[in-house]
């Protein structure tokens, strides 16, 4: 090859990873956010830490996510979940890799080329330890594994300590099944198999298939109640029933006491928050990377009744949550009724150069909204 051919590669190839922001940029300082933008760390390094979720503690905010890299490889787990911390919510300082994946050991669970997504941070009064929870995909195997895993901390920005995985709750009913969910229908199991997915799982045939080993559990986040009880909520039956799980005292497996959420309902990316004494899940439709429309219920306790409300998100591109899909909610500290609704806005092709969109809630009369702004900043909730 010519030496201006190369010349030429060379420059395109700086320039694209420019745009990316995969090289540091001067450090910036925000006081406002910018959704859909790209977002520089301490580093001028745009912050790497996708279908994230936030830990408050002791002054600070943490945010965990996905470490992607470039290219279609970065949408398995190659380096690990990374943290972030902030005082202010728009200036991020990088901690690190929290979690990483084991480099060393090919029969690992978390070996390199697993998947890893969704990571949330809580920490155990009890125990004073920091538990993670994450959707987890064994290598080689797409995403038929379905399992959650969860990892432990005594430092807030780890390192993280790898437990175990887990298919949740095996023998174990529902605390609202009903008698048809657990009884074979008249000709076996096998006669649902006409049925559509949404049909199937709100005959509980998913949820039959999966009693003896346990349930799938992929899309997931971890909610604190006040009354300190943690809870898992995760997507289940092949995606098309989400599930809510009473985890331990210590945070790190389940009693055995869950909830299924609207059945057949076929939603992912769930995102929790409580107000006034009412929880309020967001989830996503199933299509993937690509974005669909939020949908949003409400419910006096976590194990129901729900409600069902629609779409929160208003105006242009509401129907695809501002091209975006739900990962978290988080509540703003001294602030009233102030939560941020924090979504990805996904790249499949070049993952680490996926955006966050971030968005405050509005609480209407009988529900929430979220609506488009290109700049916003904490004053909105005064
Ligand atoms: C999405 C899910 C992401 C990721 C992706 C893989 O539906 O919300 O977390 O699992 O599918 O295709």
């Amino acid at each position: 090859m010519s030496d201006t051919k190369v010349n030429f590669i060379f420059a395109v190839l700086f320039s694209v990873a420019l745009a990316c922001g995969l090289f540091a940029q001067e450090a910036k300082v925000y006081n406002s956010f910018h959704p859909g933008d790209l977002w520089l760390d301490n580093n001028g390094i745009h912050i790497n830490a996708h279908g994230g979720g936030i830990l408050f503690r002791d002054g600070s905010y943490y945010w965990f996510g996905e470490h992607k890299i470039s290219g279609r490889q970065g949408n398995k787990a190659q380096v690990g979940v990374h943290c972030y911390s902030s005082t202010d919510l728009y200036n991020w300082k990088d901690e690190g890799i929290a979690l990483s994946v084991d480099t060393t050991d090919e029969n690992s669970e978390i070996t390199k080329g697993c998947v890893i997504e969704r990571p949330k941070v809580v920490f155990n009064e009890k125990t004073k330890k920091y538990v993670m929870w994450f959707h987890l995909e064994l290598k080689g195997q797409g995403y038929s594994a379905a399992r959650c895993g969860v990892a432990v901390s005594d430092n807030v920005t780890g390192p993280y300590q790898y437990l175990r995985s887990y298919r949740p709750n095996p023998n174990k009913w529902p605390v609202n099944a009903t008698e048809k969910d657990t009884t074979i229908p008249e000709g076996g199991d096998t006669t649902l198999l006409k049925l559509s997915g949404n049909e199937r799982a709100a005959a509980g045939y998913y949820l039959r298939r999966d009693y003896p080993f346990g349930q799938m559990s992929r899309d997931m986040t971890v909610f604190v109640d006040d009354d300190g009880k943690a809870y898992l909520i995760y997507a289940s039956e092949e995606n098309y029933t989400m599930h809510i799980a009473e985890l331990s005292p210590d945070y790190t497996s389940f009693t055995g006491k869950w909830y299924r959420l609207f059945p057949g309902g076929h939603r992912e990316a769930p995102a929790i928050f409580k107000r006034n004494g009412i929880y309020y899940l967001i989830t996503s439709g199933c299509t993937g990377w690509a974005p669909n429309a939020a949908r949003f219920a409400v419910a006096p306790s976590l194990f129901g009744p729900w409600e069902e409300k629609g779409n929160p998100c208003i105006g242009k591109e509401s129907e695809i949550t501002f091209n975006s899909q739900s990962a978290f909610v988080l509540p703003v500290r001294n602030k009233k009724d102030a939560f941020i609704f924090m979504a990805d806005r996904w790249k499949p092709e070049n993952p680490i150069d996926g955006r966050y969109v971030w968005l405050p809630i509005e609480f209407i009369d009988d529900g929430i909204r979220i609506q488009w702004s290109d700049e916003w900043s904490l004053d909105f909730f005064d």
